[in-house]
This record gives C-alpha cells, structure tokens and sequence, in this order.
C-alpha cells in the first residue's frame, strides 16, 4: 500500500491540494461502508474509540491520520480494496450525509435541493458520486458539460491562467480575450460578431433585451409561451411559467406579450396590438415544452414577417446552441439547421465546457446602438472565462461535435422509436438532434420512470409535465447510446 498516498487524502496538502480541507472520521467510515460492506462495522466502532473521536465531523489531526494509515495497514486488505478506499477519499473528505445537512442549513430554498446523488468526479458521460458509483448522465448540467464533467485541457488552461492573469474587467483590452476572438468567428452564424459577455444565461438574456431596447427605441417584447429564458427579472419576465413570476410581482409586465408557439398569426396579432419591435424566442423550446423544435414554416415565416416590420428578432441559443440540435455537420446554432441568421442570439452553457461564460452576439448597426456607459461588467468575459471557452470552442471543432450530435441523435431517435412499439406508454417523441424528450402521460409516471432510471444508473434531466428530457453531453459514443437504450428498456419495465 502507498501509506503517503493515504494519508494525502486525510490530511489536505496545501501546495499540491489547497482546495481541500482533512478528513473526517464520518467521512472515513462511510468510505469503509462503501468498499467493504457491513462486516467492517465493529473494527470502526473500535477504531474511533481508539482515536477517541466523540465528533466524527470534527477534521481529524496528523496523529489520527497516521492511526488509520497503520490500520488499513494491519487489515491486510488486497490491493484493489485498498485503492477503492483511496480512490472515494480523495473524491471527497467529507462524508455524504454532512455535505446534504451543510447545504439543507445554509441554502436559500430557491430550487429543489437534488439529493439523490452527491457527485465527486466524473469522466466523459459518466459521474461518480460519493458512494463509488458511476451514472451515465443524460443532463450535462442542464447541457452545460457537453465535453464531459471534467477536462485536462480546461484544467490546465485556468491552472495557467490563474496563475498569470485571474480576472480583469470586461472594459478593458486582455490577451486571452483577443485569442479567443481569433477562433471563434468561425463559428459565428453571418455577420454576427459582435460581443458582449456576461457569466450566466440570463444575464445575458436581460443583456440582449437592454441591447435590443437601445437599437428599436421601443420597450415592448413579444416572446412565447412555454418558452424558458432565465430567472434573471428580465428573463424571467419573458418567460411564460406564472409560477416563476407571480412572487416577484412580475406576471403582469406591460412590456411582455406572449404569443403563441409555431402560430404566426398570434404573432402577427400581437404585433398589430402592441406595435411590439421586439420578438425572443427558442428555436427549440425547452425545459418548459418537453424540447419542442419550431416548424420551419412558422420560422420562414416569422423571419419574413419580422424583416417586413423590421422588427429584431433574439434567439435564444442558450441551451440549444453550440451544436446541441444540429442537422447536418457544422450547424452550431440552432438557427443554422433553419438557415435563418437573427439580430440577436444569446450563448451560453456549452460554451466554456462547464466553465460559466456566455454572451450575447449581435450585428455591426444593432451593436452601434450600445453607447459607453451605457452598460458594464466585472467578470463579463474575464481571462478565467475566456480561457474556457478558447479551449471549449477548439476541442468542440476537433472533437467533430456537430457530426457527432448528427449521428448519436439519429441512432437516439430510432431506438426510442423502437422501444415506444413495445411500450405503450410512451406517448410522443420530441425534440431536435440531442435535445431529446418523450411523454408518459403524466408527471406521476415521469416521476417513476427517473427512479427506475436512477435505480439503473441513469441520471435523466429537468423533466416538465409528462416530458422526461434527455440533453446527454454532446460527446456521447454510439456505445453509450446503446447502453442508455438497454438501461432505458430494462427500466420501461417497472413503469
Ligand atoms: C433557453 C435558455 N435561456 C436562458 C437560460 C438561463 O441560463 P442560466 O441558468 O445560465 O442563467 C436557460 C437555462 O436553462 C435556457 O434554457
């Protein structure tokens, strides 16, 4: 056994490890659960009347550290135990029932709290929580981790970055900044190459209403219903759910009109009602919708209409974007697939491999509307970020995303067919490339079908109404397409 390599997992290195705290005996025993079962029981009883613990959450001392180290040393485990133990310690010191009870103590209740698993690590699409086991994750993080929950290029490029450059605001000329625009425009649909960053979706969201507002010297936006834009007080003021406005006195906005989703005669209404220059939307609706892609008839016509009227249209690519919904190789945008460019498109999400940058991306004449000081950000864009989203962007066009998405949502796509003929219960197939959702007929059976999933080894995403939503990372193999698809099966079983 590697005594130091042990003991480095109870005791923090503050060169090597500084995030880290020491270990705690809680932690330690669960780990020993973990690994070996219940039969170790009585040897931890003993062992922490050894070391005289009366707080197992209390960080153990150098002195206890070496005590355990000679413990595991005088089981005379085999190897493979031994580096199972090591391996789910330095995923995480702290023990999973402490970690639940910090975050029950300390969190605002703005969300859910999820429980179901305390994820340590993860790899390509898979997770590991706290307890060793692994999830294929079908959510990416609400589609942010689309490379994968961790990455050694990201993690050297802020190692360095940090190191050299931490932060910087957003006014002023940096050099990470400045490489990262040199790669991007690539990717950019036509002529939008304009930037303004900011760290969140909805930042951004209200960022693009603001710029959006500057340019059509008007206030009033159309947007549509079960659409989904943030919960900033700007995005979510212009996204449809009451429940997510009515405490913040925002379900009533004067400015904020909702039409109706692939319908353009309720666009053209409103428009008519409001004299409405504003129009924002999702070409592919999600969490609100169970991924509902728009028609291409509706989208034609809501371009044309839109350019008629010259009214500026923002789309929403936050979480459809960066290849997600892609049809054919290199549709990076949404909008691409529907070969319509808008005035406006926010990103977000994918775009620093999990790293939160995102921006809202505009055109020369709408950019020139913004003025100095008329806006501005701290970290909108800083090195960190833009360091992220540099190595995102390039591993995204190495790694072929968009063909893959192509390829892994067709095979998806026929595999959920297959199974909706053997299950009755699965209603409708919706979405667009790896925006993928079907319905079961009500929340209840949506709430089943996640357990029994979860009970597999399946980590599914936010799921609305009777939709359970799938946004696994764009990186997914036709293995691990495969493997969803058995797991999926063996759960439609007891559903
Ligand atoms: C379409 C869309 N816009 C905006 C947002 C908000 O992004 P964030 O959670 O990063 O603020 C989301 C988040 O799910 C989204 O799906």
């Amino acid at each position: 056994m590697s005594k130091s390599k042990l003991k480095d997992t109870i005791i923090y290195n503050r060169t090597t490890h500084p995030e880290r705290t020491n270990a705690t005996f809680e932690r330690i025993e669960e780990v020993f659960f973990n690994v070996l079962g219940d039969n170790i029981k009585k040897e931890m009883k003993a062992l922490q009347t050894q070391l005289g613990i009366s707080s197992p959450r209390a960080l153990l001392t150098e002195k206890q550290a070496e005590r355990i180290v000679s413990f595991v040393d005088n089981q005379g485990f085999d190897p493979n135990v031994i580096d199972a133990l090591i391996d789910q310690l330095h995923a995480s010191e702290i023990s999973t029932a402490e970690a639940i009870d910090i975050h029950k103590q300390y969190k605002i209740p703005v969300s859910h709290l999820e429980q179901d698993i305390v994820p340590v690590k993860g790899h390509g699409c898979w997770i590991m929580d706290t307890k060793g086991n692994w999830y294929l994750d079908m959510d990416s993080n609400y589609s942010a981790t689309n490379l994968g929950m961790s990455n050694e290029e990201i993690a050297q490029g802020l190692y360095n970055q940090a190191k050299t450059l931490i932060s910087m605001k957003e006014d002023r000329v940096q050099i990470a900044r400045t490489r990262f625009l040199k790669e991007i425009s690539s990717m950019m649909p036509e002529g939008l190459h304009y930037f303004y960053w900011q760290n969140s979706g909805g930042e951004a969201v209200d960022k693009a209403i603001k710029i959006a507002k500057a340019y059509t010297k008007s206030k009033d936006v159309i947007s549509f219903k079960q659409g989904f834009h943030g919960r900033t007080h700007g995005a979510v003021a212009v996204t449809w759910e009451e429940d997510y406005k009515k405490p913040f006195s925002l379900d009533n906005e004067d400015w904020v009109h909702f039409a109706n989703f692939n319908d353009i005669k309720s666009v053209k209404r409103l428009v008519k009602k409001t004299g409405a220059k504003i129009i924002i939307l999702e070409l592919v609706q999600g969490e609100e919708a169970g991924n509902r892609a728009a028609d291409p008839a509706f989208v034609n016509d809501l371009w044309q209409f839109a350019k008629e009227n010259n009214i500026v249209i923002i789309d929403d690519e936050v979480q459809a974007g960066f290849g997600r919904t892609a049809l054919k190789k290199g549709d990076w945008f949404a909008c691409m697939s529907y070969d319509v460019v808008p005035d406006i498109m926010t990103i977000g999400k994918s775009f620093g491999g999990g790293y939160p940058v995102t921006a809202v991306v505009t055109t020369k004449q709408i950019s020139d509307a913004m003025k100095p000081g008329y806006d501005g950000s701290t970290f909108g864009g800083n090195p960190m970020a833009m360091t992220a989203a540099l190595i995102a962007n390039r591993q995204m066009k190495e790694k072929d995303i968009t063909g893959n998405v192509v390829a892994r949502a067709q095979e998806l796509r026929e595999g959920l067919e297959n199974l909706k003929n053997k299950y009755p219960i699965i209603e409708e197939i919706t979405g667009r490339g790896l925006m993928i959702a079907f319905s079961v007929g009500s929340k209840e059976n949506v709430e089943k079908l996640v357990e029994q999933l979860h009970k597999q080894g399946v980590k599914t995403s936010l799921s609305t109404g009777k939709y359970i939503r799938f946004l696994p990372p764009t990186i997914i193999s036709k293995g691990e397409v495969t493997e969803f698809l058995k797991r999926l099966d063996a759960s439609l079983q007891h559903v």
